[in-house]
């Protein structure tokens, strides 16, 4: 993947203005209502019975600051993604199990919530660099699914 100068500062602008504690949860939470299906994989993460038993779960919150965490890493190693993410895909693939499709859904919601955040200065361009972003990431966590 070849990333441009301009595509490149804004990633990293995005990601360095990021409240981690707070988009995290609120984009894992977003998968986790609007695609419920997502809720199999949290079996032992207790009450997830409604939205709001969602929202006000501390072991999602946790785990939605440590996915964003798990993409700070892809951001500080943007030339090589792929091999970022080899053990990360084959935790989700092998050991966990995540029908691959879950993670674009959760790609999109974090897209959603961080546009929600930023408001007019989302732009397009910001957009595309994001989605562009997110797509190598998905792919390289899908990659031991190949
Ligand atoms: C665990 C990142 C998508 C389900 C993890 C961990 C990270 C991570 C960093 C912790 C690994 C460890 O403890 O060593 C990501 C990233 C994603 C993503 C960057 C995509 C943007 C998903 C999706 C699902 C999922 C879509 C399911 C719908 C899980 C589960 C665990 C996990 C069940 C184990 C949780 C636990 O041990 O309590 N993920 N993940 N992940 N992920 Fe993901």
């Amino acid at each position: 993947v070849v990333w441009s100068e301009s595509e490149r500062s804004i990633i990293t602008s995005i990601f360095s203005s990021l409240d981690y504690d707070d988009i995290g949860p609120k984009a894992l939470c977003r998968c986790l209502i609007v695609y419920p299906w997502t809720q199999r994989y949290f079996g032992g993460y207790g009450n997830l019975y409604n939205a709001t038993a969602i929202k006000t779960n501390p072991l999602i919150a946790a785990h939605g600051i440590k996915v964003l965490h798990g993409l700070d890493r892809a951001v500080k190693n943007m030339d090589d993604i792929k091999a970022t993410y080899a053990e990360l895909s084959v935790l989700h693939s092998e050991k966990l199990h995540v029908d691959p499709d879950n993670f674009r859904l959760l790609a999109d919601c974090l897209a959603i919530v961080i546009a929600a955040q930023m408001g007019t200065a989302f732009t397009s361009e910001i957009q595309a660099a994001f989605q562009k972003f997110v797509a190598v990431v998905v792919s390289a966590l899908g990659r031991q699914y190949h």
